[in-house]
């Protein structure tokens, strides 16, 4: 039997999004409300960012859990027809596969309706074999307070093992589900080697809104890099070599910017895995997430790696570097 040598892997979320749209707050004032479709579409940050790493060449596992339900073998099927490995991920009777509906206004401004008792809520430490952490180069925890039952005590668990294992540490956010605090998981914090944070929840979460100090301040837990995403200014590093700014693509029409961050998350994480130096790094990211806000949903943009190494070029055309 061959042995799958795995790049990476993806700790996180794997549901079912359930994209409404347009809808306007007038949804109440009659009986049928028509929207332009209704369509299951894979969703959760840890199934977009390995669906995208998978499309650019790298091999991927994902440890998540799902039910055993309909919505659960949805998210199934995808991972083997996109060739990610599954056999790290739980299927568990009790736990419903999440299904998140999101509410998308014709302006573009969303909300999402999202099941308290559905797996990305329930999605715990003792749903993870801590000893399939190894043998990859990177662990990627797809985004800190998405599943809140990862606290700092379940972070720490999880980044020591990977550390054992000299695996190299990234990790996203998104805003807190139950208002924690920089506090609450700096322990965490301190092992990751690639932060990718927006400004906005990164600001919120060190409670200052000067950028720079935002990045600062998150250095200072012990994060190795910051990669702070600036939206289409591109993102701000912070590291031991000190601050930069690696600008975003240009001439860029935003349509959808569900899934950027995890598309940016993906395209570092596979020029990471390729050796390249972190600017390049960062700026594989930038082309990524360009081509993902492009299209409507997260996983619909970036189809192939031909499409980022075009970017790339463009980009690099754009800024005058030298390849
Ligand atoms: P998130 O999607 O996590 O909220 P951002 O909005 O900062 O994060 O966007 C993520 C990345 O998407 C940015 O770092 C940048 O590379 C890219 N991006 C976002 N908006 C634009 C834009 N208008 N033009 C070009 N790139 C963009
Ligand atoms: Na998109």
């Amino acid at each position: 039997k061959v042995k799958q040598e795995i790049d990476v892997i993806i700790i996180g979320a794997a549901i079912v999004d359930l994209p409404l749209r347009p809808v306007s707050k007038e949804v109440f004032d009659v009986v049928s409300y028509p929207v332009d479709d209704i369509s299951m579409t894979i969703g959760g940050d840890a199934l977009n960012e390995a669906t995208i790493i998978t499309r650019l060449g790298h091999k991927v596992a994902l440890m998540s859990c799902i039910g055993i339900d309909a919505a659960g073998l949805f998210v199934l099927e995808h991972c083997k027809r996109n060739n990610i490995n599954t056999n790290f991920i739980k299927q568990d009777s009790n736990k419903h596969t999440s299904i998140n509906v999101g509410l998308v206004a014709k302006d573009g401004e969303r909300t999402f309706i999202t099941n308290r008792q559905g797996s990305l809520w329930k999605f715990s430490l003792d749903d993870l074999e801590l000893s399939n952490l190894k043998g990859a180069k990177i662990l990627s925890f797809a985004s800190i307070f998405n599943n809140p039952l990862f606290d700092n005590k379940a972070l720490v668990k999880v980044f020591k093992k990977a550390k054992e294992e000299g695996m190299i540490i990234c990790a996203d956010m998104v805003s807190p589900r139950l208002n924690e605090k920089l506090e609450d998981i700096k322990e965490a914090l301190s092992f990751i080697d690639y932060f990718f944070p927006n400004f906005e929840e990164a600001s919120l979460m060190t409670e200052e809104t000067n950028e720079e100090k935002v990045a600062e301040i998150l250095y200072q837990c012990g994060i190795k890099n910051v990669i702070m995403k600036i939206g289409k200014r591109g993102c701000l590093i912070r590291n031991a070599n000190g601050i930069k700014i690696i600008e975003a693509c240009k001439g860029v029409t935003a349509i959808d910017t569900i899934g950027a961050g995890d598309n940016f998350a993906s395209g570092f994480i596979s020029a990471l895995l390729e050796g390249k130096n972190i600017d390049d790094c960062a700026r594989y990211a930038n082309c990524t997430a360009a081509i993902s806000i492009q299209y409507i949903g997260a996983t619909n943009g970036v189809k192939n790696r031909e499409m980022v190494d075009e970017m790339l070029v463009k980009y690099k055309k754009d800024y005058q570097i030298e390849s």
